[in-house]
């Protein structure tokens, strides 16, 4: 079977085919660089951005595949969570191709395909498997105890944890989206040059907030050239103070359920010292990472989750709707 998926939950315009054994025969993402300037996505651009690309981005993805849309067995598009005039571009987009095609149609869930990033390319879903997906709007634990069946373990209580690198690279004057700015700059400080308040939170969930007015209040009480002299020492702390959060709760999560195959996914899985202090400090579970440009908003993953359930005979109808605040549900 052959998918073409569509993605455009934020401000990237991304699709591709994906077939069989989770194969990715194409992914064109075109990111939205216009944002960058206003130091955030507006929504409104981003709508406009990708009503302008969704069809040299389809066409694109398809030449690279090397096939037609007559190749194509399926089509899927996100449906949520995200921005609502964004999400709507790809989903009617997506339903106005299946319904001319007369081929079938799924609306995907961005944080499950953002789960299914790690099965591309694979073989199989590896079941069960511990989940931590960190993106610009999520911050989760997800158990996965079988395909499609899934228990949130925990979620942020404020801000997610990309919001919080975005948040803290904006007050450092780097640039949008700040959480590569900060990996780049904290590879040349030292991570204890200062201690960032870690926030305690009760059971599984995390709290991204407090840290964010602690670099606000640090930054308040020092000059500006001081600021710039230790700019990359002051990076790479507050970078491992999120970094000790997410790590601390991901192995109280691998002991609640007592995992063995744990998953890192969304945007800041990207992330090089989140990467490293993996490998060294969980040596004790199997720790899979998808490739790096299938952590950040892909359609390849879209692709990928939405084969797993044309594979188990699900379909959308045509009336599906996109919703904004969808959150992640078993079937
Ligand atoms: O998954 P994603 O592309 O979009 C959402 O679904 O939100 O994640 C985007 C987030 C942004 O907050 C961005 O700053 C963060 O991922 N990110 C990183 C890195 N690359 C992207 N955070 C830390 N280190 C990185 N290298
Ligand atoms: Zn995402």
């Amino acid at each position: 079977m052959r998918v073409l998926a569509i993605e455009t939950s934020c401000d990237e315009t991304s699709v591709a085919v994906v077939e069989d054994g989770y194969r990715v025969l194409s992914n064109i993402t075109r990111s939205q660089v216009t944002h960058s300037k206003f130091g955030g996505v507006v929504p409104e651009i981003a709508s406009r951005e990708h009503t302008r690309y969704i069809l040299p981005v389809t066409l694109a993805a398809l030449e690279q595949a090397q096939i037609s849309l007559n190749d194509i067995d399926g089509i899927s598009a996100t449906y949520g969570p995200g921005l609502i005039g964004a999400l709507l571009v790809g989903l009617v987009f997506g339903k106005t191709l299946a319904q001319v095609l007369s081929k079938p149609f799924l609306g995907v869930n961005h944080l499950e395909g953002h789960l299914f990033s790690v099965f591309l390319h694979a073989p199989e879903v590896l079941t069960p498997i511990l989940f931590l997906l960190v993106s610009g709007g999520h911050t989760e634990l997800i158990w996965m105890e079988d395909l499609f069946q899934y228990r949130i373990l925990g979620s942020t209580l404020d801000d997610a944890c990309g919001e919080a690198f975005d948040k803290g690279a904006k007050l450092l004057g780097l640039p949008y989206p700040g959480g590569p700015a900060i990996d780049r700059l904290a590879q040349k400080g030292d991570p204890q040059f200062h201690q960032f308040p870690r926030a305690r939170v009760p059971g599984l969930n995390f709290s991204f907030s407090g840290i964010k007015t602690a670099l606000l209040y640090f930054l308040r009480d020092r000059s500006e050239s001081w600021v710039q002299q230790h700019l990359s020492d002051i990076a790479a702390s507050y970078q491992e103070a999120l970094l000790d959060m997410l790590l601390h709760k991901l192995r109280q999560a691998i002991e609640a359920v007592e995992a063995r195959r744990v998953a890192i996914v969304g945007g800041v899985s990207r992330n090089t010292r989140l990467r490293k202090r993996l490998q060294e400090e969980f040596t004790d579970v199997e720790i899979l990472m998808p490739p790096l440009t299938y952590c950040t908003d892909n359609a390849a993953m879209i692709g990928a989750a939405a084969l797993a359930h044309f594979q188990a005979g699900h379909t959308s109808p045509l009336t599906l709707g996109a919703d904004p605040s969808a959150s992640l549900s078993s079937l």
